[in-house]
């Protein structure tokens, strides 16, 4: 099978297309042959070595997270999804799998769950990550509810385009920050306030908001606390607690570390089954093309997702 490898971190030029054995499932592991995937900042910042502090791994690794695709191997003890069923969930090596950009890949049955059926394999990963973080920032870390306000940084990514519709869907007023096309591409999703993050301070725009949902990081976390009410809460992908900014502002601050789980998965179904969240993929490139797509995920504009498609 074909698989994306590093065996060195740096730029697009350490990635290679490799000829590797399948991979076969440990006990509590499926093997799924994989039709799609997608890319997420992640996957780059994996590949430069940025995270090697907090998940140290040996190279050579297979790149890749999200995934989409049949289950053709199930190892022992695993009870939830059976061969043939159509699946998806992650594969990162850094969660226990073997990498999702190749054509089969491995990995714990607890992070897969039966795909949306009214998605493509291509739709279904793309919504992996970004889907199982937004519905556990605001369904568990916020539990936000109808009529309050929230404040979405980075509405026009991939975690913010989903946030905003389930927001939305939730019933709480919605303002975000974004940038040129940017801006009408959120207001398509619903948003009800878009705040352009290159000419205008949001923290002088909004104020008395329940929650924040940080998915951009620096200074905009820090600058974040002003915009909350006492007793709100701050939601970042990025940035660890400021304890110091808590205290002065009474609000809460979560660092989301994102489970890609069968629970997270099927909220995330049931929303897409319900129409609720809509799959936004700005471009798709077949596998072979992964360095393109890695050069346009860090180079362009991209609203929504950038798909990989491994089975044709
Ligand atoms: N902790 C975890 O478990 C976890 C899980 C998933 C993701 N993450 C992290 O969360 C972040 C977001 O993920 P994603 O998939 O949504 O990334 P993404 O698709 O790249 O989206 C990021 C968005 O932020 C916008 N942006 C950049 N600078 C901004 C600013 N100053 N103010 C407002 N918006 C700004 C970008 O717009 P432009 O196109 O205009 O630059 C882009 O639309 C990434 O850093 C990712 O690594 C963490």
């Amino acid at each position: 099978m074909k698989a994306v490898r590093i065996e060195k971190y740096g730029n697009i030029d350490v990635i290679e297309i490799k000829e590797m054995d399948k991979p076969h499932p440990a006990k509590g592991q499926v093997q799924i042959e994989v039709h799609a995937s997608s890319i997420n900042p992640v996957d780059w910042k994996i590949r430069e070595g940025h995270l090697t502090q907090i998940f140290p791994t040996k190279l050579p690794i297979t790149l890749g997270l999200d995934l989409a695709g049949v289950i053709t191997e199930v190892g022992e003890g695993v009870t939830h999804v059976r061969v043939g069923d159509k699946v998806y969930g992650q594969a990162s090596v850094w969660a226990g799998g073997s990498g999702s950009f190749a054509e089969y890949a491995t990995t714990p049955a607890g992070t897969v769950a039966k795909m949306p059926k009214n998605l493509s394999f291509t739709e279904a990963a793309a919504i992996v990550l970004t889907g199982t973080s937004a519905v556990e920032a605001l369904n568990e870390n916020m539990k936000l509810k109808r009529n309050q306000k929230i404040l979405i940084h980075g509405g026009a990514g991939g975690i913010g385009t989903i946030a905003i519709q389930i927001a939305k869907h939730i019933g709480a007023h919605v303002t975000t920050t974004a940038t040129s096309d940017g801006i009408k591409y959120v207001k398509q999703l619903g948003a009800d306030e878009v705040i352009d993050y290159k000419t205008q301070a949001f923290d002088e725009k909004v104020s008395n908001y329940d929650a924040v949902y940080d998915t951009v990081g620096g200074e905009t976390y820090t600058k974040s606390f002003k915009v909350l009410k006492k007793g709100g809460i701050i939601v970042s992908m990025l940035m660890p607690p400021d304890t110091k900014l808590m205290k002065q502002y009474g609000v809460t601050a979560i660092l989301l570390m994102t489970q890609v789980t069968t629970k997270f998965l099927d909220a995330l179904t049931k929303l897409v089954e319900d129409g609720v969240v809509k799959v936004h993929i700005e471009k798709t490139y077949p596998l072979s093309q992964i360095k393109e797509a890695f050069k346009a995920k860090e180079t362009e504009e991209v609203h929504g997702k950038i798909a990989i498609e491994v089975k044709k």
